[in-house]
């Protein structure tokens, strides 16, 4: 039911940690599953040089956050904002349609690690990031 990849990033997850002086951190959560992820960057000329993440999380989250890392440690913010959860999902070789939201959870803390990194820059990254529905029914810190 899962592919090589994904029990190969759940067994072992890259970029697992946290970033004590990150340059942005993004936090999430899915207020169905109670699942949170965050996402710690840093960023150099608009290169996003180092990325961790951490989760609450089931294992599809963490394979999803983990081979999101990889793609895009190294990139430009404008090619990580371009990652969608569809890519990741792609690049596990499938989910199975009920983990599929586990993989928004990636997108959505890259892209609010991001965001408030723009923010620290005293940028509105509305205009640029989008909105993010920080915790989906305003439940997942409960
Ligand atoms: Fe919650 Fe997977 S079940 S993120």
């Amino acid at each position: 039911m899962y592919t090589e990849q994904v029990m190969d990033h759940f067994a072992h997850p890259r970029n697992v940690g946290e970033i004590p002086d990150a340059d942005g951190i993004g936090e999430v959560g899915n207020a169905v599953c109670g699942d949170i992820m965050k996402m710690y960057i840093k960023v150099d000329n608009d290169v996003i040089t180092d990325v961790k993440f951490k989760t609450y999380g089931c294992g599809s989250a963490i394979a999803t956050s983990s081979i999101a890392t990889e793609m895009i440690k190294g990139h430009t913010i404008e090619e990580a904002l371009k990652l969608s959860n569809k890519a990741v999902v792609e690049a596990l070789g499938g989910l199975p349609a009920h983990k599929i939201h586990c993989s928004v959870l990636a997108e959505q803390s890259i892209k609010a690690a991001i965001a408030d990194y723009y923010k620290r820059q005293g940028i509105d990254p509305t205009p640029i990031v989008g909105e993010i529905p920080e915790c989906e029914g305003g439940h997942c810190h409960a």
